[in-house]
């Protein structure tokens, strides 16, 4: 492989990562052989991934860093008195610290472990659930991840909350024209996706954030894609709760994290209740621990967050402006080598989008394009993305999603775009 031909300095830089950051060569090899996995075959072919954003691949750090902590140093955290236990408690809490540096939150405190995003929303939701009265407003969009439709549905259904989308625009990116004249003296959440996991359409949460301050409401947003393409800096976007998950980041399934401005952490009630939340228990009374132990209730996911914070550790190393770049070029190519094929339809086209490529073929059911790039050993996704609104929306009821990452290649893009052209043929 020639490294050259993946430096890419014509190529424009993604919403939010600045210019300024390219051109820089990437070194494709170095970083594919961190990842085991991308050397494996499928159905006698390489394994071209192009399924990062529904899980991506494990980065050998957070492998070995796993093992590590199993073969060598592991016991249940906290309050242990045994050496086993301050090492592993040493390890989950600089965890914590690297999640904290990743998305610059001013403390470590302001990291809430959970299993994942969708449990982050639904500890957020819960809470906030306590306090919230009939006719209240929760504002949310057409093309969330159901991870942020549904959690907040329960409230609509137990508490009787309205629950309002932002409409989406043709290119798949929300309309926040209409969308913010949405905001109003009911609304008391705002709960947007920074990056749709179906069009890669990226959110400029800063007018929402605004609006949603003036009328005193939280604003939640779901970094579950963003913050895998994108510099996120919690501080910066000045939002009440951020959330996002391990296992797109190139780190174990099982831990995600919720960040919660001080104050906004503060107002939630416990979601949870078990071991380690508490201050004292009695027969008649409880007090609990302040955050973020308060919402981690019971033996934590402690090998993961482990794995995760070696994974962020890594991908801190390096240099996140010509990765945006990288990825916005295997986009570019994968689109180009497609133009003109007539019989496709790209959902999502707006120009500063993640490299997300959702895609309905004429003719052909999404699953079964999907079986026919497998077997060219080509991974994509089919299905509703678990966004059936934003299905809707396109007047579709599934499409198939080829998303790249770091580690993938301009070759593979060819391959990708050379086997969608083959099976299409199956179906003309
Ligand atoms: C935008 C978005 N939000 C939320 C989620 C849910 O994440 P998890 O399943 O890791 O909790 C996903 C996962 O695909 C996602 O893409």
């Amino acid at each position: 492989m020639n490294p050259t031909a993946l430096r890419h300095p014509e190529e424009p830089a993604l919403a939010g990562v600045s210019k300024d950051a390219l051109p820089r060569p990437f070194d494709i090899a170095a970083i594919r052989a961190q990842f085991p996995i991308l050397s494996r075959q499928v159905n006698g072919r390489p394994l071209v991934y192009l399924d990062s954003a529904a899980s991506s691949q494990k980065v050998q750090p957070c492998i070995d860093a796993m093992v590590h902590s199993m073969t060598h140093s592991y016991s249940n955290v906290h309050r242990g008195l045994h050496t086993l236990a301050n090492e592993t408690t040493e390890a989950y809490e600089a965890a914590r610290e690297s999640v904290t540096r990743f998305v610059n939150a001013p403390s470590s405190r302001q990291i809430v472990f959970t299993k994942g995003a969708t449990e982050a929303i639904n500890l957020v939701a819960a809470s906030l659930g306590l306090q919230l009265q009939p006719g209240d407003e929760i504002l949310v969009s057409e093309l969330e991840h159901h991870a942020n439709i549904i959690p907040w549905h329960f409230l609509r259904e137990r508490k009787g909350v309205v629950l309002r989308f932002m409409p989406v625009r043709d290119d798949g990116s929300i309309d926040l024209e209409a969308g913010l004249k949405l905001i109003g003296p009911k609304t008391k959440v705002v709960a947007l996706s920074h990056m749709s996991n179906v069009t890669g359409a990226v959110l400029d949460p800063a007018p929402v954030i605004a609006a949603a301050r003036t009328v005193g409401a939280l604003t939640l947003l779901d970094g579950c894609q963003a913050v895998v393409h994108l510099p996120v800096d919690v501080q910066a976007l000045g939002c009440d709760f951020y959330v996002f998950s391990g296992h797109k980041l190139f780190g174990p399934t099982g831990i995600g994290a919720l960040y919660g401005r001080e104050d906004a952490l503060a107002q939630l009630a416990p979601y949870q209740g078990g071991g380690e939340m508490i201050g004292s228990v009695a027969m008649d009374a409880i007090s609990y621990a302040d955050p973020p132990h308060r919402f981690e209730a019971g033996t934590p996911p402690i090998l993961e967050a482990v794995g995760w914070g070696a994974a962020l550790d890594w991908l801190m190393a390096q240099d996140r402006g010509a990765i945006a770049a990288h990825e916005h070029a295997l986009y570019a190519r994968s689109v180009e080598r497609l133009s003109g094929c007539n019989w496709l339809r790209i959902l999502g086209t707006t120009p500063d989008k993640g490299a997300i490529l959702s895609f309905e073929v004429e003719g052909a059911h999404a699953h079964d394009v999907a079986q026919l790039l497998d077997r060219y050993g080509v991974a994509v996704r089919a299905g509703t993305h678990c966004a059936e609104p934003l299905m809707r929306r396109f007047g579709v009821t599934s499409s198939a999603r080829a998303s790249f990452a770091l580690y993938n290649t301009l070759e593979e893009a060819d391959a990708f775009a050379d086997a969608l052209i083959k099976a299409r043929s199956f179906f003309a």
